[in-house]
């Protein structure tokens, strides 16, 4: 087993953190923490750039190009491919509302997507498009049967890259190819992935995800990214002065510029422990999680070779067994058929193994 201390920086994290000293936190699905220094980031707008008005104006325009660049460049896209948005939902909503739909087209999605990724298909439908909700046998298969339904007449697959109810997640590349070979256009909501593990947008077409969640950041601020092509194909739904020159611009007005000087921040402090160290330490504290897991006999819903940073363990009673361990100190979530276990960088192999006896002893209970 690797030492799970990122770089020998445990002591750093936990100053960065310190509620960690007091709670086994186990929640980021839910929420990231945010870390010591990120409320100044924030403040730094209101404080330093916007206490002169719109003479500042360049400043915070340079900011916010500085940060599409940033996230432009680490998954692999252009800066023009980056809107800032509110939240994923928004993000979805845009995207979805501003596609072109003709009658018979197909969009195709999990039976148990997240309501943001499904609720959004109204104007579709209205415009004759067929929403086609798949059925997932086992979730190994989830990836599988998504390809499988994706035919000629597909428009459009549109996924969670992790599933918030079972941890399962797909791989973008090989989504992307089997859509393109096609003639369908992949999207995707990256909320429960991004910061969690490595990939690029190469192979997406629409990609939406807040950063309030494994990027530590707070509410208020997402990134839709779409490629050209799926650009191309859109109309944007909502107009404003920001996107009356270009026909295809999907920012329509003024975006969250305290948070974006929060994101710049949070950016550099999650490079400075680098990317590689950070995906390695999800990925270590989750083979940590399973193997005690398995030593305590708990019964893991989302596939082993296919998951990030979220593991469901069943129960039959989620929220019994999640406040059994909320008494105890240790933050959890009740979601799907059971228990939703969530470690991130921050946590330490101590935190997972406290969990997993913990989880056993308040199923036993149930
Ligand atoms: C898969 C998924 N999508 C979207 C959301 C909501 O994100 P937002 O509030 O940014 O729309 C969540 C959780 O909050 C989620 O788990």
């Amino acid at each position: 087993m690797p030492p799970l201390s990122i770089h020998g920086r445990s002591r750093e994290v936990r100053d960065l953190f310190p509620y960690l000293e007091a709670r086994c936190y186990l929640d980021t699905a839910a929420a990231g923490l945010a870390w010591q220094g990120h409320g100044a980031a924030v403040a730094r707008f209101f404080d330093e750039v916007k206490d002169r008005g719109y003479d500042a104006r360049p400043e915070w325009w340079a900011m916010i190009a500085k940060v599409r660049a940033r996230l432009a460049r680490w998954l692999g896209m252009e800066p023009e491919d980056v809107a800032f948005v509110s939240n994923t939902t928004e993000g979805l909503n845009l995207a979805a509302h501003s596609l072109r739909f003709a009658r018979g087209e197909r969009i195709v999605l999990a039976e148990d997507e997240f309501p943001s990724v499904a609720r959004i298909w109204g104007p579709a439908a209205q415009a004759g498009a067929e929403l086609v909700r798949v059925p997932i046998p086992r979730e190994a298969l989830r990836q599988q049967a998504l390809m499988e339904a994706v035919d000629a007449r597909t428009r459009l697959l549109v996924v969670s890259q992790t599933h918030s109810g079972t941890g399962t997640t797909v791989d973008l590349d090989a989504l992307g190819r089997h859509c393109h070979e096609r003639g369908a256009l992949l999207m995707v909501d990256g909320i429960q992935a991004l910061g969690a593990v490595p990939f690029t947008l190469e192979h997406v077409d629409i990609y939406a995800s807040s950063f309030f969640k494994w990027m530590l950041s707070g509410f208020g601020i997402a990134m839709l990214v779409t490629s050209a092509r799926a650009r191309e194909a859109m109309t944007p739904a909502w107009h404003g002065y920001a996107n009356m020159d270009e026909p295809h611009q999907l920012q329509y007005a003024h975006v969250n510029s305290p948070a974006i000087y929060g994101l710049d921040a949070t950016l550099d402090l999650m490079e400075s422990f680098g990317w590689e160290a950070i995906h390695a330490q999800v990925r270590d504290l989750g083979d940590r999680l399973l193997l005690a897991a398995d030593g305590h006999g708990l019964d893991l819903v989302t596939p082993r070779a296919q998951r990030a940073g979220i593991f469901i363990f069943r129960a039959p009673d989620g929220e019994a067994a999640r406040m059994r361990l909320a008494e105890s100190g240790i933050s959890v979530s009740a979601r799907g058929q059971g228990v939703r276990v969530s470690p991130h960088f921050y946590n330490t192999a101590e935190d997972v193994d406290r969990c997993a006896s913990a989880l056993a002893q308040a199923i036993a209970r149930t």
